[in-house]
């Protein structure tokens, strides 16, 4: 930590609030270093941490804005350190670095993430259909378009952090697997070659209802995905039509299966066997893809 103030002539001066502490509690420590051009705050904050507080702890890899480690809230909004720009910023007002307030610290700027790749493991995984041999499945662009805008998801958790059902209520963690991996299920859930329902998953074991369509998740993306519009919408559309389309209700009348049952969604939790996926669709899991394509 520096009081600092002196400047190179005619060179301005940063004050930088960097939150300093770990799980047990802490506070922003000021920091006064003169502004070079072309930075971004990882690049300051990197300098304080070179000449000022060995120390500090931050987390960074690819300084490219491609491996979602170096997350962090830059006065209060949260943003990659890695692609905000100085020049974005009013250097006139102290800038203030804190860790993600979503997951609990491990030191200064680095949080505990692993809540995430918990979720992540519950997800079952891709599961295509068994194909016969030489027999081909031509996937749509407007498929392969909608997968890809899923993809470009570097896992930087942003989303996760400024959603407010888990950023407010800790205890929403439980039932509530946040934007980032709604995508992920929309991605699958819309995939015209992933065999399994994921409808009653989303709603029963990943909260989707708990999500009131805020947009903030979609407002700090990095990557520009639209997680709202593309995947959260859809999934619960495709959800209500599961539970109360008429249509699906009367046809489930007609053939004598029984509404999705609660045993159905839980088979629906055993990705490696495609059996048990198939007994539940039996059981009267809501049935087929809605938006298979192919050849
Ligand atoms: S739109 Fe839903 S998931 Fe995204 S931040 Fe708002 S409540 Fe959370
Ligand atoms: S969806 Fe966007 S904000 Fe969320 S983890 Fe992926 S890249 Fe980050
Ligand atoms: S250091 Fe990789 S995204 Fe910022």
């Amino acid at each position: 930590m520096s009081t600092e103030t002196a400047t190179v002539a005619g060179q301005r001066t940063l004050k930088m609030r960097l939150w300093r502490g770990d799980e047990s509690g802490g506070d922003f420590a000021t920091y006064e270093i003169p502004a070079q051009e072309g930075e971004v705050v990882l690049d300051v904050v990197h300098r304080i941490q070179a000449e000022e507080a060995p120390d500090l702890a931050v987390r960074w890899n690819c300084k490219a804005g491609k491996c979602g480690s170096c997350s962090a809230e830059i006065n209060g909004r949260p943003a990659l350190m890695c692609m905000t720009r100085m020049s974005t910023l009013n250097i006139d007002e102290p800038i203030t670095v804190s860790p993600m307030r979503g997951f609990p610290i491990i030191r200064d700027l680095v949080t505990d993430v692993s809540f995430n790749y918990a979720v992540a493991r519950r997800i079952p995984a891709f599961q295509p259909p068994k194909l016969a041999e030489g027999e081909v499945f031509r996937m749509q662009q407007v498929d392969v378009d909608r997968s890809q805008e899923f993809r470009k998801c570097i896992e930087c958790f942003l989303c996760q952090n400024v959603c407010h059902v888990i950023r407010d209520h800790e205890d929403n963690k439980e039932s509530f697997a946040g934007p980032r991996f709604f995508a992920r299920l929309a991605e699958l859930e819309m995939h015209p070659l992933d065999t399994l329902d994921r409808r009653r998953l989303s709603s029963e074991q990943f909260g989707l209802g708990l999500c009131n369509i805020t947009k903030c998740c979609t407002e700090v993306c990095p990557e520009g995905i639209h997680i709202t519009d593309n995947a959260i919408i859809p999934l619960k559309e495709r959800v209500v039509d599961a539970r109360f389309d008429p249509v699906a209700w009367l046809g489930r009348k007609i053939t004598g299966k029984p509404d999705p049952t609660p045993a159905a969604v839980a088979a629906s939790f055993a990705p490696e066997t495609l059996e048990q996926q198939q007994a539940a669709r039996a059981l009267g899991k809501v049935g087929s893809h809605p938006q298979t394509s192919g050849a």
